[in-house]
């Protein structure tokens, strides 16, 4: 393979040849090796350190240490393939060219070459190795703003390699520069490269028509360091860090209308196709988008959850989930579609073939939870829209919203959609005020629809309501699997217990129960609950009662992994907020069944 794209990379490509996604990459990094560049591996998506971003979303992030002055061990000139996700197009994805998830290609210089060379770099990659048209390529440059001059001597270097003036625009900030989301590291004026998709056509500025203009390349030139209080200082060292979209590169070098046609998309595409019952081009691309998405995710550790980056996670899968649904896809299908990216990938990324089974896991997991409550709560959304168009209204409620979040798992940016989808809105600040006020609740474990009849409104109850979880497990543990509850009562000052259990129990065992517990609590667990099936609850070792009576879907609340059992709540959100626990009483009540009076002591 080297050997072929070695032969490549002197001649010029003639017009029309197609190169592979795989000769692309190679071609790329053996252009810059032969300039002197070290090549290394793709960091993780999971950024390392970094509390700023939910992903690497750009192949500057892991290397941000370097670009602050550290010497890298490999040098000053750096090439690689990162994987990046970023979610700021979600709502683009669907169209010809944004994605979540993409390959970028980048080349680092560390205080090394400058403008001149990395705008020649980029020019001759283009045009000599790829075989692009040079007359189609249209360039920005930085106009200046802020206090930073107009970048005049980028556009000369355009000049000299051979791009007429016509072609080369300037833009502010907002267009031509670069930095971390959060607006502070490293950062700088950049350049940015387009392909013509219709050169026919009078030229128009490129950011006028995106769709028109593919933007295909982005060489930073990084020279500053923004801090937080706003101000730029300039950096000790001057780099250069590009970016090149290998799909956008790839559909242009096959000659295809769109990145899902070309080869990186192709065969995902073709198991979507070939699992579902109907077409439906926007569905198929947003199931293979966000598929590849949480495929890489996952292998990266970043399974989906409630909030951060798994909570994007979760997003991406029921989406696909969602658009599964809406062109008929077989069950299964989905879990095929993941495992032809693995498949698809796993040479270059041996984390997706070494986690195969934890990314089929999940997903079938995530599937089997959302899946169901998925038609009901499109009914829900249904009879609520239905209803809202009735009274004249074109927005769904916020509390119908939080309802469709919090008792059907739909993420509130679904409900948008499937109200976009009818010419609605949502009231999102209503939604916003009724997940706030839940939270409180919770927190405050008042009474109403999450509590489980509690008599008291305070946070004791909620600690004690967690402890009794902790003691309901750890009595299994001291006594055995038999043990199960017969009755619970909770006050502000104790919790009461009662359990199936043949004879008295012991002080060493009352001890070790009590030591236990206090263990937990001292593991400072997360509380977390998810909804699910009682099926699903029961297969999943959660701690029920499991006779009939339970409704199709149930909360479960998990202790780290310390216990899980169906509850209605409240509870507190980590052990930690627990105190000392301390077992009072422990008598009969009636025979076979035993009672424990207990406390938590600050
Ligand atoms: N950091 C720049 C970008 O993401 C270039 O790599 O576009």
């Amino acid at each position: 393979m080297a050997g072929v794209i070695g032969g490549r990379m002197g001649s010029k490509k003639r017009a029309g040849d197609k190169m592979t996604s795989n000769e692309i990459r190679e071609a790329y990094i053996n252009f810059f090796v032969e300039r002197g560049h070290k090549r290394i591996a793709s960091a993780s998506l999971a950024p390392e350190n970094d509390p700023s971003v939910l992903f690497v979303c750009a192949g500057m992030q892991p290397l941000v240490p370097y670009l602050m002055g550290e010497p890298h061990p490999l040098g000053k000139r750096l090439v690689d393939c990162q994987k990046s996700l970023r979610t700021d197009d979600i709502d683009e994805v669907g169209d010809d060219i944004h994605l979540t998830f993409f390959e970028m290609l980048g080349n680092w210089s560390l205080g090394d070459y400058w403008k001149k060379e990395a705008v020649a770099y980029s020019y001759e990659f283009l045009t000599a190795v790829l075989g692009l048209d040079p007359k189609r390529l249209v360039v920005t440059c930085f106009a200046g703003e802020g206090g930073i001059p107009r970048d005049d001597e980028t556009k000369e270097e355009w000049l000299s390699v051979g791009i007429p003036e016509e072609r080369i625009f300037f833009l502010g900030k907002k267009h031509n520069w670069w930095g971390l989301p959060g607006n502070v590291g490293p950062c700088g004026p950049d350049t940015e490269m387009f392909y013509d998709m219709k050169p026919d056509e009078p030229l128009v500025h490129p950011e006028e028509d995106p769709e028109r203009y593919w933007e295909i390349w982005n060489d930073v030139f990084m020279q500053y360091d923004m801090r937080e209080d706003g101000t730029c200082e300039p950096l000790g060292n001057r780099n250069i860090d590009t970016g090149l979209g290998l799909e956008r590169v790839s559909a242009l070098m096959q000659g295809v209308p769109h990145v899902y046609e070309s080869d990186l998309f192709a065969p995902i595409m073709g198991v979507i196709r070939a699992n579902s019952s109907m077409r439906g081009e926007f569905a198929e691309r947003v199931i293979a988008d966000h598929y590849r998405a949480a495929t890489f995710a996952i292998a990266d550790g970043i399974s989906p959850g409630n909030t951060g980056a798994p909570y994007v996670v979760r997003r991406l899968i029921r989406r696909g989930i969602r658009y599964a649904a809406s062109i008929g896809m077989a069950e299964g299908g989905l879990i095929k579609v993941a495992e032809k990216v693995i498949d698809g990938y796993s040479h270059l990324y041996p984390e997706l073939i070494e986690n195969a089974e934890a990314i089929v896991g999940t997903l079938r997991d995530e599937e089997a939870r959302f899946s169901r409550t998925l038609r009901r709560g499109e009914k829900e959304f249904a009879s609520v829209a239905a209803a809202c168009a009735e009274s004249g209204g074109a927005t769904i409620p916020g509390d119908a919203a939080f309802r469709l979040y919090d008792t059907y798992g739909f993420p509130i940016e679904l409900t948008r959609e499937l109200a976009a989808e009818q010419g609605m809105g949502v009231d999102e600040a209503g939604f916003a005020e009724s997940y706030k006020s839940h939270q409180e609740l919770s927190r405050r474990s008042a009474e109403g629809q999450f509590t489980s009849g509690l008599a008291e409104k305070t946070d004791a109850t909620a600690r004690l309501h967690t402890a009794t979880h902790l003691l309901q497990r750890a009595l299994r543990k001291v006594l055995g699997e038999g043990v199960s509850q017969k009755g619970s009562n909770i006050t502000a000052e104790r919790l009461r217990f009662d359990f199936s259990h043949p004879s008295k129990v012991g002080p060493e065992e009352l001890r070790a129960v009590e030591g236990i517990v206090n263990g937990a609590i001292g593991m400072a667990y997360d509380v977390t609950m998810e909804l699910m099936s009682p099926e699903d609850a029961k297969a999943g070792g959660a701690i029920g009662l499991f006779d009939g009576k339970y409704d199709d879907i149930v909360k479960v609340y998990a202790v780290g992994d310390f216990t899980k059992e169906i509850c209605a709540g409240p509870h507190v959100a980590n052990t930690s907020e627990l105190g000392r626990f301390r077992i009072v009483k422990e008598e009969a009540v009636a025979a076979g069944i035993r009672r424990i009076k207990a406390v938590l002591e600050a």
